[in-house]
């Protein structure tokens, strides 16, 4: 067991250099599949320490094993590295100097707080027992997303646990939001193409008018939502685009459909296709069109663990006060942190970062989005405790 005023002590050394290490990733953004210097950086940070074991599972993934003297089980961190194709608009002086690319989600904030973790973990080597694995992820916001990559090159092989961290701007600095059970939503999309027969906008009859049967497939699409499943089930299918048509006076040959499927069930998320597939087949052959259905499943829903999330828990009453812990309910967003917690009990917390006297307050993905770097600690002492209060 480890003593807690000792670990508080060496968080409170390694804080400040967490801001830095935020402030210069920040600095630097880059996309998704594309985080070279990043991973660089953070493999060099790593190796500083001493007593790790760092690796590239992937190209732009890194990973570092902490292994205690004493043996025991594994728990594994995991921190996301990846920035988005946002201007930002911050005016702060540590904006990207990577124009168009922009740290608007708190990656940077979740590498300076697993790489601030490390640190000090490796400073209590001699109190671990079994193995920390730190998990820096490629890739989280682009499906297929870095993920899978990284559980297929065996990152999670032998991980008893596994938790990650998100820094959230609609939770107030000071809050840690938990919940056991469907966390986040399975994220699937499709696309779908209706092939009717263009001619003059004059005769009609002449054509078949993919355009009036694309607005039926879309009207009917949501009576996938209304009248085929229970109420209680949360589902979405949203249409998010419709193209088709060059001219006022031309029926078009074809027009394209796509969006976005959401839900928290396995069950629902294989029924929504098939009955997919009916919808648009039915409605485009009773008016002579035909279509083609592409469906993608993307990110699975995240699924907290009941007996881990309960020790999360009782970590965050133990260390920060019953007052931090945040019950939230279940989010329609997606999170590929999925894939590491689909093989092996997982826990997804999240740290609030909102200050609205300090004026942080827009959304994830916002061009001013940020976070309050108070709540950086806050992750650092999660990671830190992790280890000896949950593996025990
Ligand atoms: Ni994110």
């Amino acid at each position: 067991m480890i003593e807690t005023k000792n670990s508080d002590t060496f968080i409170d050394e390694v804080k400040d250099q967490v801001v830095e290490w935020r402030r210069f990733l920040h600095q630097n953004p880059e996309l998704s599949f594309e985080e070279e210097k990043t991973s660089q950086f953070v493999f060099d940070t790593l190796q500083s320490f001493g007593g790790l074991e760092v690796s590239q599972p992937t190209k732009t993934s890194v990973m570092a094993r902490l292994i205690g003297k004493q043996p025991g089980k594994v728990l594994a961190m995991r921190a996301d590295m990846d920035a988005l194709p946002i201007n930002e608009e911050n005016d702060f002086d540590f904006i990207s100097q990577n124009r168009g690319v922009m740290h608007g989600c708190g990656h940077d904030g979740h590498t300076a707080m697993l790489l601030g973790a490390a640190k000090v973990l490796s400073q209590l080597k001699e109190q671990i027992q079994g193995e920390v694995r730190f998990i820096f992820q490629h890739a989280e916001e682009v499906p297929p997303g870095g993920a899978r990559e990284m559980v297929a090159a065996g990152v999670m092989d032998g991980v008893d646990e596994v938790i990650g961290i998100h820094l959230m701007s609609f939770l107030p600095i000071g809050k840690i939001g938990l919940l056991s059970g469907p966390a986040t939503a399975n994220s699937d999309t499709f696309d779908i193409t209706i092939f009717g027969k263009g001619g003059h906008s004059s005769q009609p009859e002449a054509a078949v008018d993919p355009i009036a049967i694309g607005s039926q497939v879309v009207n009917n699409l949501q009576h996938i939502v209304a009248r085929n499943f229970d109420p209680q089930e949360k589902l979405v299918v949203s249409v998010t685009k419709f193209h088709g048509g060059t001219a006022n006076n031309v029926i078009p040959d074809t027009v394209k459909l796509g969006g976005t499927v959401r839900n928290f069930s396995q069950e629902v998320r294989e029924e929504v296709p098939r009955l997919m597939e009916k919808i648009v087949k039915g409605v485009t052959e009773a008016h002579g069109a035909s279509c083609q259905l592409d469906y993608q499943f993307g990110y699975s829903s995240i699924v907290n663990n009941h007996e881990l999330t309960k020790k999360v828990e009782g970590m965050v009453q133990e260390k920060f006060g019953n007052d931090y812990v945040e019950h939230l309910p279940p989010a329609m967003g997606s999170e590929d942190f999925s894939a590491f917690s689909q093989k092996a009990p997982g826990c997804f917390i999240l740290v609030g970062a909102r200050n609205e006297e300090k004026g942080i307050v827009h959304p994830h993905h916002h061009p001013r989005f940020t976070v309050d770097e108070d709540a950086l600690a806050i992750g650092v002492k999660i990671f830190v405790n992790a280890p000896f209060e949950l593996l025990g």
